[in-house]
């Protein structure tokens, strides 16, 4: 599968389903940036974004409906969500697609502790997978839903520490702590989100030349998560100021 081939999904979904590829884009630039962190070479890391932005495509083979319920899903509606997985690798393996992209988006609800969708458990789970459950959880805690309200980035870097060896890799979140973008008190202290924000803003400058265009989907998902960080800042020195008073 060619980068066309990517593009022409991707394209799709922005057309039928905006909150779709906003999503994807967001699952991208966090997976990308677990990337660098780990060091990963080019190729690597070209294939992860490419399974980044196509994790959930099999989405749009589910009743909107079933997504966009508010209440319990009945089991035949669950059912249908959790083929989602793999109907979008299906898809893409019949578009020619590596086995390393198609296992991506197969099994990006596979937790550590073997109780998703798949049953597979700890290493069995490709690495580049588990990279994708960590930043699809993260920005889905910290994204408004139909069924509840959306977590603040402190509280979902909270949650993925706590979840540390249930659904997601340990070792992997602990080698993440090290980065000061996966740890809570990064958002709560203002000089140090102040710190965090000089570094997006960088990030930002830097997948504007890498891709030369402001529509690419990692500088879009970059621009968006620079808004949310401005968003927790200025509310941050806003209650600073209020607790000097
Ligand atoms: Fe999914």
């Amino acid at each position: 599968m060619d980068t066309t081939g990517v593009e022409e999904l991707l394209m799709s979904m922005k057309k039928s389903w905006p909150g779709l590829f906003l999503h994807s884009a967001n699952v991208a630039n966090l997976s990308l940036r677990i990337c660098n962190f780990l060091g990963l070479d080019e190729l690597d890391r070209e294939t992860m974004i490419a399974g980044a932005l196509l994790h959930d495509v099999g989405k749009m083979f589910v009743k909107r409906e079933i997504i966009d319920k508010p209440g319990p899903l009945t089991k035949g509606e669950w059912t249908e969500l959790k083929e989602h997985p793999s109907r979008g690798a299906s898809l893409i393996e019949e578009m020619g697609a590596d086995t390393p992209l198609v296992e991506m988006v197969r099994y990006h609800h596979e937790r550590w502790d073997g109780k998703g969708y798949e049953g597979l458990r700890g290493e069995r789970i490709p690495l580049y997978a588990r990279i994708i459950v960590l930043a699809d959880s993260l920005d889905a805690m910290t994204s408004l839903r139909p069924y509840r309200a959306p977590l603040k980035v402190h509280e979902a870097i909270k949650e993925v520490h706590r979840c540390a060896g249930s659904q997601f890799d340990p070792k992997l979140v602990t080698a993440l702590a090290a980065d000061p973008f996966w740890r809570s008190d990064t958002y709560q202290n203002p000089a140090r989100l102040e710190r965090q924000l000089d570094k997006e803003k960088q990030w930002l400058v830097q997948l504007a030349d890498s891709y030369a265009t402001l529509s690419h989907p990692l500088v879009y998902a970059q621009s968006q998560w620079l808004d949310r960080l401005l968003t927790i800042f200025w509310q941050l020195k806003g209650c600073a100021k209020g607790a000097r008073r």
